[in-house]
């Protein structure tokens, strides 16, 4: 069973393929329109989301299928006192694929083991994001037209940023790309993260100046709130970095600054008209890439092959394909 746990569940090939299935969805969207007809993701969000859910929920609807789920704990059965394992084993008799977020390192991989439908993490505590990575992994190709070669500032709290580990396990994997981490050093990216780099693909930094002019990338991140133990010192941190448009002066005219949303203070308002401002148009992508994932997980499952017929042809033919096959779940009822 495929899911997606960790950003490194997928090899670059399927990483390049899935972002080729979404630059293809965000351009010709309605060809997708009836893929998923009759199946049903789950979305299990025991954790806070406005992005990652919705563009989840409208991924699904727009490929025709449906959408069940919950988006805080207290309204399901986990206030009773149920575990994760029986959560998402009940969930698997009703859906074809899981979406959960959970405020827990590890809950992800847990619930991947007891299931025998994909399962997506949406985030898992401070670890992993992998969905936020395929969303930004599409912005950049889309944006700066490659994922090779490229200066990646990632600014913020990169202790706690569960984007910035995920997107730093995706891009060194592609050639040639440098890391400059830009942190206050209370909130610096952890060395499991950095131990996976050689030493000559990252620099560490305390501010934005001394990054600015030669990102092609700029990656900002809100200060993790939620995850700090002393509050005192989040208040201490907390505006230690923003964006503003006097910095932005000094930044490439072809660089593009990020964000996985939501922001707090870390950019100012005022750069969103900076054409090189690119986190509302991400936030879109996170949607298109969603669409593709789901697709490719729920293909898998049923031993289509992913990119078969995908892009091309005014026909989506795969969608015959995948209308003749039972559902994931009738396949089960069957061999048991
Ligand atoms: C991020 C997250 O949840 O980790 N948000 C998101 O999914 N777009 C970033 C954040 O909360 O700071």
């Amino acid at each position: 069973m495929k899911h997606l746990v960790h950003i490194n569940d997928f090899s670059v090939q399927e990483l390049t393929e899935l972002i080729k299935v979404g630059e293809d969805i965000s351009v010709n969207t309605a060809k997708y329109s009836d893929v998923m007809k009759g199946r049903i993701l789950a979305t299990l969000f025991f954790e806070p989301s406005t992005r990652t859910r919705l563009s989840f929920e409208s991924a699904m609807l727009r490929l025709g299928g449906s959408v069940v789920g919950f988006s805080e704990a207290s309204n399901s059965s986990v206030a009773k006192g149920e575990t994760i394992e029986d959560t998402v084993l009940t969930v698997e008799q009703y859906a074809d694929v899981i979406a959960m977020r959970h405020p827990v390192v590890g809950s992800a991989e847990r619930a991947s083991q007891v299931l025998t439908i994909p399962l997506i993490n949406g985030g898992d505590g401070g670890n992993q994001h992998p969905t936020q990575t395929l969303t930004d992994l599409l912005t950049i190709q889309k944006e700066k037209g490659t994922l090779h070669g490229l200066k990646i500032a990632m600014i913020g709290d990169l202790k706690h940023g569960r984007t910035v580990h995920s997107l730093t396990n995706a891009m060194s994997r592609f050639d040639n790309n440098k890391f400059m981490f830009v942190s206050p050093k209370e909130l610096r990216m952890p060395d499991e993260i950095k131990n996976t780099l050689d030493a000559d693909m990252y620099t560490e930094h305390e501010s934005i100046e001394s990054v600015i002019a030669e990102a092609d990338v700029i990656y900002m991140t809100r200060i993790q709130r939620e995850r700090f133990e002393d509050q005192a010192e989040y208040e201490r941190l907390k505006d230690v970095f923003v964006l503003d448009t006097k910095k932005m002066q000094n930044a490439k005219d072809n660089a593009i600054v990020m964000h996985p949303l939501p922001r707090v203070n870390e950019i100012h308002p005022s750069v969103d008209k900076d054409p090189r401002a690119k986190y509302f148009k991400q936030a879109q992508n996170g949607m298109f890439i969603r669409m593709a994932l789901i697709m490719k997980l729920v293909f898998e499952t049923c031993e289509q092959n992913f990119t078969d017929d995908l892009i091309g042809g005014d026909n989506f033919a795969i969608n015959e394909n995948i209308k003749n096959s039972s559902r994931v779940s009738y396949e089960r009822v069957a061999v048991n």
